[in-house]
């Protein structure tokens, strides 16, 4: 028999959740290349923020190094989603290396914005979290015009000389509130700063909150975000539900790492995951909470995605070739 509580109960999974257009092609980019060239593939950094992809590439023979030292003289190595500063392609060109950049074609547009600021004499201060890949990337571009800017707290540390042309740029990732909070002070300090030629936080990273945020403020006890802990865009949704209004908000890998003490006393759910995530993780936690007593998922979704990238033009090349 179904108790009064059970009955009350309610799972709402987001949509858009999980892979956008440019992780899925970064994904694709290592499978392909393993398949064309054969493994070891060697791969800078994690292809995409996500423990479970990274792990199923390695078992097809995908080799994740941190610097291209590690990658022997000639081999096979793929950029990562979160893109390289100029010097690591400097880097892989006097070792010989071939390389496939599989940086997101979002990414590559900020990168653009930084160098075009710089030639035209402007200081750029760039919004984005210190050590992250993408930003030691973007930063590359222009480090002699860049200011990283951390927080809207940060704001009162950045000193310019008078006169000094600015404008900001921001990593694909941020929370989209706390950066206009970041913006906001930004120009009540230098009034005449520049905005990027257009969102520089992508459709991908924006669509996910707003998805969140639309649940969460609709009465939420608790929400799971599914990703990896250093998947920027997975943390920002944690933040952004319990900002929206969610009682709890909890980031897992795996349905493994919930803990059933959190589902104490709870009755709507809320379920997520970051733009690096596989949607089957996404179904086990579905799946753990229906073995709980809880009702299947009802999908509430924000809006459609169609955007796809075509794969870097150095692979489709080789691919053709091979045909
Ligand atoms: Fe690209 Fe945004 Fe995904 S920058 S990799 S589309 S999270």
């Amino acid at each position: 028999m179904t108790s009064t509580s059970e009955t009350s109960k309610r799972v709402v999974v987001a949509a858009p959740r999980g892979y956008c257009a440019g992780v899925d092609r970064a994904v694709v980019t290592v499978e392909k290349a393993l398949d064309l060239y054969g493994p070891p593939v060697y791969v800078r950094k994690q292809i995409v923020h996500n423990k479970h992809v990274v792990e199923t590439l390695e078992h097809r023979g995908a080799v994740f190094v941190e610097e291209l030292d590690e990658v022997p003289e000639g081999a096979t190595v793929v950029f990562s989603a979160h893109g390289v500063s100029p010097a690591v392609h400097a880097e892989a060109a006097e070792r010989h290396l071939k390389t496939i950049d599989a940086t997101c074609p979002l990414v590559t547009k900020v990168h653009h914005e930084a160098k075009r600021f710089a030639k035209e004499n402007t200081q750029i201060l760039l919004i984005g979290h210190g050590g992250h890949e993408e930003v030691e990337g973007t930063m590359g571009e222009a480090p002699e015009s860049t200011t990283l800017v951390q927080s809207p707290a940060d704001v009162e540390h950045v000193e310019l000389p008078e006169g000094t042309n600015v404008a900001w740029l921001s990593q694909t990732t941020l929370s989209v509130d706390e950066t206009m909070e970041t913006v906001t002070r930004l120009r009540e300090k230098f009034p005449l700063l520049m905005d990027p030629p257009s969102d520089d936080i992508c459709y991908a990273t924006q669509n996910r909150q707003l998805a969140v945020k639309q649940i969460a403020s609709a009465g939420c006890d608790l929400m799971i975000v599914v990703g990896s802990q250093n998947s920027s865009n997975s943390v920002r949704l944690v933040e952004v539900a319990l900002e929206a209004g969610a009682k709890a908000s909890y980031r897992v890998d795996n349905a493994g790492e919930i803990d059933p003490a959190w589902l104490e006393g709870v009755d709507t759910v809320g379920v997520t995951s970051g733009a690096s995530v596989p949607d089957d993780l996404v179904q086990g936690v579905l799946n753990f909470l229906q073995e709980r007593g809880f009702p299947a998922a009802v999908e509430e979704r924000l809006t459609e995605e169609t955007l796809t990238f075509a794969l870097p033009p150095e692979l489709r090349k080789d691919l053709r070739r091979a045909v």
